[in-house]
Parts: structure tokens; sequence; C-alpha cells
């Protein structure tokens, strides 16, 4: 799965930091749309950034899905999300935010189709596009916004899918924003109604669309869901909402902002940070679950096979148990009085 290359993203805005600069009037305000983390930030002048800020700006950083600045600001830059909807949305986003005749930029990656998103960022600002620099994975654009555009928000961009009668709505980018992911599909099948009986307090940490808290929450457990995206945090309320089903949903980059103990603690893990395999975040979450499990509590994920999350569950756990498997996925578990859940060890041919 292609996601941003975080550090080709703030390679690209340092190379281009004297040419953005020079852009900006004196006094100028400027914002950027979900900024990579990193250097590049602090070589922009702005103090305070962090990757748990969505957006930030020279007024301040801050947390949402929408970006909706006090007043127009001079310049606003976008880094280019994977995925050409996110993108769009990004930008109109951007278009509600800038002064007419203030400058779009667009960062983006080769690889991820920044030559269309600089074709869209011409559509949005109705003015050409002119290329700023590039470096070597990326480049970048900029067009000024020739005409104010009507504030529409979020609203336009809600897209759903439904699932066993759950309606799962989510904005794009969000993980599974179009269809159910396998292995999450593959970890329903393990999340039944005795287990829900047996666990009721339950977190779904990394909620993406809010699938899995849905999924047991309807079940009939009480459900707190967690991620660090705020587009994600805003979908996973808003498929609750939609299902008429009570979800507590937090934004946090660690499972420590938890605030209660649960029964269960239930994920489908990330594991990317822009173009390679990433475990840090999981294996943080898997040694930090299990004081926020009330005592006999059970952590169970789902993974790709070949994700080594068997040992560090071990280890802080004492033993795992494989509840289900096939040739792509794992469930595991550990902690709790763990029982097989019926239609578990599925086979592969059973997918
Ligand atoms: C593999 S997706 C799973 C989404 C959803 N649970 C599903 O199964 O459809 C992992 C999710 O973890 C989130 N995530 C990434 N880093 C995180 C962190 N440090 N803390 C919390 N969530 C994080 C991502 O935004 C993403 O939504």
């Amino acid at each position: 799965m292609a996601v941003r290359d975080e550090a080709a993203m703030g390679e690209l805005a340092a190379r281009l930091e004297a040419v953005i600069k020079a852009r900006l009037p004196s006094g100028g305000t400027m914002a950027w749309i979900d900024p990579p983390p990193g250097r590049a930030l602090g070589l922009l002048g702005a103090k305070g950034f962090s990757t748990r800020f969505d957006h930030a700006s020279s007024l301040g950083c801050e947390f949402g899905a929408w970006f909706s600045p006090p007043a127009p600001v001079d310049m606003v830059l976008v880094t280019m999300p994977k995925g050409r909807q996110a993108c769009r949305m990004l930008l109109a986003m951007a278009s509600e935010a800038v002064k007419v005749g203030g400058d779009i930029v667009l960062l983006g990656e080769t690889r991820l189709g920044v030559k269309s998103a600089a074709a869209d960022l011409a559509t949005v600002c109705g003015t050409p596009i002119e290329k700023l620099g590039h470096a070597a994975h990326g480049a970048a654009y900029v067009a000024q916004l020739g005409a104010a555009v009507t504030p529409a928000g979020l609203s336009p961009w809600w897209q759903s899918w439904t699932l066993d009668g759950l309606e799962i709505a989510s904005l794009p980018g969000v993980f599974s924003a179009e269809a159910l992911d396998a292995g999450t599909a593959f970890f329903l099948q393990t999340l039944d109604a005795a287990f829900v009986s047996r666990h009721n307090k339950i977190m779904d940490y990394g909620c993406g669309a809010g699938v899995i808290a849905a999924w047991v929450a309807r079940l009939g457990g009480d459900v707190e869901a967690m991620d660090v995206s705020a587009l994600a945090v805003a979908s996973t309320a808003e498929t609750a909402r939609r299902n008429g089903l009570t979800v507590s949903v937090l934004a946090s980059d660690t499972i420590d902002q938890t605030r209660r103990r649960h029964d269960a603690i239930l994920s489908n893990p990330p594991f990317h940070d822009g173009r390679k395999v990433d475990l840090d975040v999981a294996r943080a979450f898997l040694t930090k679950a299990r004081t926020h499990l009330k005592p006999g509590g059970t952590i169970r994920l789902v993974s790709n096979r070949f994700l080594p999350y068997a040992e560090p569950l071990a280890d802080v756990f004492g033993s795992v148990e494989t509840v289900a498997e096939n040739t792509r996925f794992r469930v595991l578990q550990a902690g709790g009085r763990s029982r097989k859940s019926p239609g578990a060890n599925r086979r592969a041919d059973d997918e």
C-alpha cells in the first residue's frame, strides 16, 4: 500500500524554503495544511508544530478535519496526500482559507501523481499553475486564487459504503474510505456477540472510519475509539452517528490518552511510515496497552502474517494465542481468559 513519504516531502519543503518565503508579502500570513513532520517546519519559522496537528499556520497550530482560519491568509501550502480525491479536498480547503490573489502552493511526490494534482490546483484556482521547483522524489507548483469561493466545508466530501447493514461514513484519505479492508474483514469474523458479552468496555485503537468500533458497538460494546488523524476521528464519529450508535472518539497518537480501563483492546494497527514498513507505533501501542486493560483484560489484533507482533505481545503479556489465521492474515490475542471464537482458524480457501 503506497502512503506518503514524509521524509521526501520534508526534503522538498526544505529545498524550496527560500523560494516559498520570497513569495510571502512582508508580515503576511501563511498556513500549511497537513504539514509533514520534521525539519522543514522549523526551517519555515513556525514554532510548536508536531505530527499531531493536521494544519499549521503563522496564526497558530490547530488539529481538526477542516482548516478554517479567522481571516483569509496570504499563502496556503498543501502537502499532497495519497489519493486524488483526498488531494482535491485539501485544495478546496486551501481555496476557502486563502485571500483572492493569494498563493496556493502544492508539494507532492512524483510517484503519487503530483502532475495530475497540479492540474486540479489550476482548476480550483481558475488560474494557470507555475512550477516552483523539485527535489529527488517530488515537485512543487503554485497558483493564485482567481476569485472568491463559496465556503462549503466538509459536507461535499463525505462518502459511504455499507457493511452488513452498517453505514460506514468516511472522508477521502481515511483508511478503507471506499471499501472494507481484507484484514479488517477477517478480524470482524472473530468479534462476535459472545466476545462482546465477555468484554463490555472496548477500545478500537487506530479506528480509521470506525469499522471495528461500529461493529462491536452494534453488538452492545461500550466503545472508545482513537486515531491520530483528524479525518479519521471525524469519520468514526460520523459512522457512529449515522448508525445511531454511541462511540466515544478520541484524537491521539498514543493509547495513553484513553480515559478508562478496558476489558478488551482491539486493533488493526498501522505499520507504515512513508514508503517502508515501520513498526514503531505498533510496538509502542503493544507495550503500553497492558496498563490500559482491566485485570484479566484482553488485547486482540489483526495483522498481515509477515508482521512480527507475536514476540512483543508475548514479552508484555507472557503468552500469545493465535485466534485465527489464513494465508494473508493472523489474529493474535494476549492477556485475559483467551478463548477461540466460533468460526476462527479459517483456512485460506475460506476467504
Ligand atoms: C490499518 S488502519 C486501521 C483502520 C480501521 N481500524 C480499520 O480496520 O478499517 C490504522 C489506523 O491507525 C491510525 N494511526 C496511525 N498512527 C497512529 C497513532 N500513532 N495513534 C493512533 N492511530 C494511529 C491511522 O490513521 C489508521 O486510521
